[in-house]
């Protein structure tokens, strides 16, 4: 059973399934939900800031990169880097929102 993703913003919530590998990133933009980004995805410019509400323990670890963009870019360090977090289980109930959505 794939991990089930939960987008929320206010009182909308998209659901749809999310593989094992999959980046945030992608999972995101194939919702057509909103997601900043300046360098398309490279793991440069800190844009695509999302906020865990649950299941942060079905994400891939935060890399040493992750840690110096949103530390270069001041960006809140309790955020996850869209393009630079995986999905890293088979099952699990994650859920994500973004500042501006
Ligand atoms: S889109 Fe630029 S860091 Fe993720």
């Amino acid at each position: 059973m794939p991990v089930s993703l939960s987008l929320r913003a206010g009182g909308r919530v998209a659901v749809s399934a999310a593989a094992p590998g999959a980046r945030l990133y992608d999972l995101v933009r194939a919702a057509g939900w909103p997601l900043g980004s300046s360098c398309k995805g490279e793991g440069i410019c800190a844009r695509c800031g999302l906020r865990v509400l649950g299941g942060a323990e079905l994400l891939s670890e935060e890399s040493a990169q992750e840690v110096k963009i949103k530390g270069d870019n001041r960006l809140d360090p309790a955020l996850v880097i869209a393009c630079l977090r995986r999905v890293n289980a088979e099952d699990g109930a994650l859920e994500l929102t973004a500042d501006y959505w």
